[in-house]
């Protein structure tokens, strides 16, 4: 089976942004090559993901899953390393972030879709089915600014899932919505799995990617500390979180969470 993606040695520094240098150290800095000391917000992760398969991510606060989706989605460049895609890729996070208060639903849709890689002919097909899954009929000619944030969030939910991507990538969205659309949401993320797409899924939720993700990784300020089946990797972190398995993130080899100044 041929991988969907494929990520090596990815790395990726955040330095602070007009921090208190001085500008004679700037500029000092920027003649000899030297760089703010930053962190590694992720640090040599390297992982595969067979297509149709889903991974789940898992890992604290920080540990840099978001991070890790931006670079998936060709949002952010990493500092080192590389990623490989495979497919029309089809993001849910920050749902809504192309969105414009003063366009209707109507307008909204198309726009999100276009950004999404739908075509015109595309969108013309599946409008109706789009506005249908959100169950937002009759408030599609009203400006955005009139919708309450939940069906602002089932609209976009709605285009992304009709985007009919390759790959999909899925942050910390489920949380939002009401429980019965949660329900629907988490039904139509299965259908495009088992329809073949492959998925990368962010979630504290563990029930979610119990159901929807075969394999599993664990970060830990940006390492990965263990891939493998999702349940193994469930297990593990979560010992970690009740103050077991120390020993597996001690072992890994120099673990620097700053970067050199
Ligand atoms: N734009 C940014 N500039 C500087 N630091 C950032 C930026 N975005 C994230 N970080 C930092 O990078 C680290 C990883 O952040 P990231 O958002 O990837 O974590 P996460 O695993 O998604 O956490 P959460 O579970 O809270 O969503 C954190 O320490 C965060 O403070
Ligand atoms: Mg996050």
């Amino acid at each position: 089976m041929s991988d969907s993606i494929r990520a090596e040695n990815l790395s990726v520094i955040y330095r602070p942004r007009g921090s208190r240098r001085l500008l004679r150290q700037y500029l000092q800095d920027r003649l000899t090559g030297r760089q703010a000391a930053g962190f590694y917000a992720l640090h040599d992760v390297s992982f595969t993901v067979p297509r149709g398969e889903g991974l789940a991510v898992v890992g604290a606060n920080g540990a840099g899953k978001s991070t890790l989706l931006a670079v998936l989605a060709g949002l952010l460049a990493p500092d080192s390393g590389c990623v490989a895609v495979d497919g029309r890729l089809s993001t849910l996070m920050e749902l809504g972030s192309g969105f414009h208060p003063d366009l209707t639903g109507w307008e909204n849709l198309r726009l999100y879709g276009a950004i999404l890689g739908m075509s015109r002919s595309e969108l013309r097909e599946r409008a109706e089915q789009i506005v249908e899954f959100a169950e937002l009929q009759g408030y599609m000619d009203q400006p955005l600014r009139t919708f309450s944030s939940g069906m602002v969030l089932r609209l976009a939910f709605s285009v992304a899932v009709h985007a009919q991507g390759d790959v999909i990538l899925v942050d910390e969205i489920l949380a939002v919505g009401d429980a019965a659309f949660q329900r629907k949401c988490h039904r139509r993320l299965r259908a495009l799995r088992e329809q073949g797409a492959t998925l990368v899924c962010v979630s504290h939720v563990s029930a979610m990617l119990e159901s929807l993700c075969s394999r599993g990784i664990w970060l830990h300020h940006g390492r990965l500390v263990q891939s493998g089946p999702y349940q193994e990797v469930a297990a593990a972190f979560t010992a970690f979180i009740n103050g077991e398995n120390r020993h597996l993130w001690d072992a890994l080899p120099d673990a620097p969470v700053r970067t050199p100044g």
